[in-house]
């Protein structure tokens, strides 16, 4: 319940009553082409596949801080004091349960607020128990991490299966992160489980084990929201032109809790490797070793409090052309990291629990169609994750067509021309 949590729920608030609207939300504000271009057919997406409406909208969660939603959100110094007066009695009425929480894994920040147990599987259990509680609530539940980004974890013997997983919770395993814990207890209940942080929390064989055993969906790694995202878009410019690149420096101040928590290295390090794998899947120099194989890609994060949420970053990208000639570019993007961040958590949580209504989608464990979202997308073993934006957005698109049973586009279009 820090900056994105309390952005996306003050956001569906304000929606809710007509303060604002839900810009940058696909699932509020996207429509869809179906069938050819000359019928004229472009509905809303919310209207056209059965998700759920902001109004049947409950949340809670939890956080290693207590105290309510206003104040948390106060905290966050996202949205302006104005916007939260208005809709502060809804914030004040939510208050996060407490946490599991292990410093080791966040170091810069000490939990007042967190659960305590005999061991790792105990806290899972009591997780559990918690969304139990919840479930009896509601009609349907999707649980969302946007937690603080965990030290640098790599898998080990205990992700490779379920069952060491578990023995590795009652042993109390190192390799099993707080953020763990959350996702196996929602995929124990048989709910989806999206991560919206770069941490080893959902990728790995054990819970690919889980979310399948329990048709309980999973998906990818680290909301794509302001670097990240223009690099989806760049790099694919490049590419498709066949201009080669040399260097990429990508350079952030961020002054949030978040950028506190990346200051430490372990945490940053765990955010670079989630940006660094995007650039080399995209251009693949593999196939294309004349103009992408000696990339020189860098990644820095500068903890600056004066700017909080409001994160600068700049680009300097050195490209060439015909003959090898060297070319420059620069970018130069003055973002607001959780007003990009919020619509995206939204709108992962509708298709997710869209997924885990439909019957095709629901027992695959990953959902590939919702890479469009990721910095790390999560793919099948052996298949390569798709990081170009509109290659992203075209295969979401036809997975709304398929669920609803409509014609898949292919962009072919040769019929318009008697073909
Ligand atoms: N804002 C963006 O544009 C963006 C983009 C991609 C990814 N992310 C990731 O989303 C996550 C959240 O970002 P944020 O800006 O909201 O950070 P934040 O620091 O404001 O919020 C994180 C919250 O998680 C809580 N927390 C930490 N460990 C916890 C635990 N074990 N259980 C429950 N709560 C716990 C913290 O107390 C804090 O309130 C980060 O990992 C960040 O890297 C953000």
């Amino acid at each position: 319940m820090g900056a994105v949590c309390t952005t996306l729920i003050a956001g569906v608030e304000a929606v809710r009553k007509g303060i604002a609207k839900p810009i940058g939300s696909l699932t509020q504000m996207g429509t869809i082409r179906l069938g050819k271009r000359t019928e004229g057919k472009t509905p809303l997406i919310r209207e056209f596949v059965p998700i759920a409406k902001l109004d049947d909208i409950v949340f809670t969660g939890w956080d290693i801080f207590g105290g309510n939603l206003y104040d948390a959100a106060k905290t966050a110094a996202v949205l302006d004091k104005e916007l939260l007066e208005k809709i502060r009695p809804y914030l004040e009425s939510i208050e996060p349960m407490p946490a599991a929480f292990d410093q080791n894994y966040v170091k810069r920040l000490t939990g007042t607020h967190i659960k305590s147990g005999k061991n790792k599987r105990d806290l899972a259990e009591q997780i559990r128990k918690d969304i139990q509680a919840f479930k009896k609530t509601v009609d349907r539940v999707v649980v969302i991490w946007t937690g603080s980004t965990e030290i640098f974890l790599q898998q080990t013997a205990v992700h490779q299966s379920l069952a060491a997983f578990e023995k590795g919770m009652d042993d109390d395993d190192p390799g099993i992160a707080p953020s763990q814990l959350y996702a196996w207890a929602a995929l124990t209940e048989g709910i989806a489980f999206i991560n919206g942080a770069p941490n080893l929390t959902v990728d790995f064989p054990a819970m690919n084990e889980l979310s399948r055993k329990m048709n309980a969906p999973i998906a990818g790694r680290d909301f794509k929201t302001g670097q990240t995202l223009i690099k989806s878009v760049l790099a694919p410019a490049f590419k498709t032109r066949m201009l080669g690149v040399s260097g990429w420096f990508s350079t952030n101040i961020l002054g949030n809790r978040d950028g506190e928590v990346l200051d430490e290295p372990q945490s940053f390090k765990t955010k670079e490797e989630s940006k660094l794998g995007l650039l080399e899947m995209i251009l693949q120099p593999d196939l294309y070793p004349d103009l992408y194989n000696d990339i020189y890609h860098k990644i820095r994060i500068n903890y600056y409090p004066p700017r909080a949420d409001n994160k600068e970053s700049w680009d300097n990208i050195d490209i060439f052309g015909w003959l090898g000639y060297p070319m420059q570019l620069k970018v130069n993007f003055l973002c607001r990291d959780s007003i990009l961040a919020a619509p995206l958590a939204l709108d992962l949580c509708l298709f997710m629990d869209l997924a885990s209504r439909t019957p095709s989608l629901k027992g695959l464990g990953i959902q590939e169609w919702l890479s469009f979202y990721f910095k790390a997308p999560d793919s099948a073993p052996g298949v390569y994750p798709e990081n170009d934006l509109f290659i992203q957005s075209m295969k979401m698109k036809n997975t709304l067509r398929h669920i609803m049973g409509e014609d898949l586009i292919t962009h072919l279009g040769l019929d318009y021309y008697g073909g």
